[in-house]
């Protein structure tokens, strides 16, 4: 059983919560005085075992201005992880020093195997390739800045689909409003894993599968630029054939309506022309700034909410079947319950969500 409140994926909180945490994000953005005591005396570790400068930067912003305190590492081969460290050690231990711990790891399912050992709140920054929660509140609290709503948006969404976890997020996140459409927009070895198009239709929420940015632009009224994930693919050679396909360019943004909005996660690599920049529909660089906002008021919603008493796995305990994505945190971390979701014919990693066929 656990009695933190963990946001390792979204639907670790409710429609109605993450708009309470939303409310509370531009409250802050309106008035950031008045918060400027709420952590007085707490602490939050920052694990960042992947590189990062928005959400790293923004939590720890975050947090000062909230007037608390920080400690962490950025970089895990000045920590006891070089020495050999599992994880669980590392988050056992720290968790006992601070309040809330946000953590970026490089494996998928890092996150839950983290809450599972720690002593205090953790938050998700990221868990290789799977999911990125804190991002996906920061995007909402943009699209409802700039667009005053987040249901009933046509969302175009482009670039790694298939590696990019800010997306993964978002699209899982936009399907519980109302009327939600998608435009995946990726090459066919980029697609959006099935396992989120299923959530799309599981939701009432419908997607279409386009190859360029060109045809799809004129109906949106946002469009979600990602990097190629570079780090994520196997070889090198793999990268190099997908790098660079898509860039939205000045020219393009002629045929985007008026209204429309372009929003990234950053960092951009080519995918936005820099010219792009100056164009008012360009909401990166609000979006970023945004980031410190949201984590403030996740910060004070995770301290302050009353905890649910839940357990972290749910499902059935497999030791002798192992998860099939290589990427999965359960394939060095060997103490790891093997534990899956059954439904029938595949089980469910509850860690990666990979899906293994019986
Ligand atoms: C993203 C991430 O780390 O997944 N960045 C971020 O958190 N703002 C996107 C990316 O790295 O491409």
């Amino acid at each position: 059983m656990d009695k933190f409140n963990h946001l390792i994926d979204m639907d670790d909180y409710t429609v109605s919560q993450w708009n309470e945490i939303l409310e509370l994000a531009e409250k802050i953005k309106h008035s950031p005085e008045k918060y400027a005591d709420k952590c007085r005396g707490k602490i939050m570790a920052t694990l960042f075992y992947e590189p990062s400068t928005r959400t790293q930067m923004s939590f720890q912003a975050a947090m000062i201005r909230l007037g608390g305190n920080i400690i962490g590492f950025d970089n895990p081969s000045n920590s006891s992880v070089a020495k050999g460290e599992n994880l669980k050690d590392t988050v056992k231990i720290v968790s006992t020093y601070s309040d809330i711990l946000v953590m970026r790891h490089m494996q998928e399912g890092s996150a839950k195997a983290a809450a599972l050992n720690a002593d205090c709140h953790v938050i998700n920054a990221g868990d290789g390739g799977h999911l990125h929660p804190t991002q996906t509140l920061t995007d909402l609290l943009t699209l409802k800045l700039e667009l005053g709503r987040l249901d009933n948006l046509t969302v175009g969404v482009c670039g790694d689909l298939k590696y990019g976890r800010t997306v993964h997020s978002l699209v899982k996140a936009l399907s519980c409003y109302p009327k939600n459409k998608f435009v995946l927009i990726s090459t066919p070895d980029l697609a959006l894993p099935s396992y989120i198009k299923d959530v799309i239709t599981a939701h009432g929420s419908s997607f279409t599968e386009v190859k360029t940015i060109d045809g799809a632009i004129r109906n949106l009224d946002m469009l979600y630029m990602t990097r190629i994930q570079r780090e994520r693919f196997a070889s090198e050679a793999e990268y190099e054939a997908q790098k660079d396909v898509y860039c939205l360019t000045k020219a393009k943004m002629q045929y985007a309506r008026r209204d429309m909005i372009v929003m990234h996660p950053l960092p951009r690599v080519n995918e936005i022309e820099v010219a792009v920049d100056s164009d008012p529909r360009a909401a990166y660089f609000r979006q970023a700034n945004n980031g410190m906002y949201v984590r403030m008021a996740l910060i004070l919603y995770t301290m302050n909410n009353v905890p649910k008493i839940r357990p972290l796995l749910t499902g059935e305990i497999h030791n002798n079947v192992k998860c099939t994505n290589p990427k999965c945190v359960t394939q060095t971390e060997l103490y790891l319950p093997h534990s899956f979701i059954n439904r029938g014919d595949i089980l469910v990693c509850e860690y990666c969500d990979e899906r293994i066929l019986l």
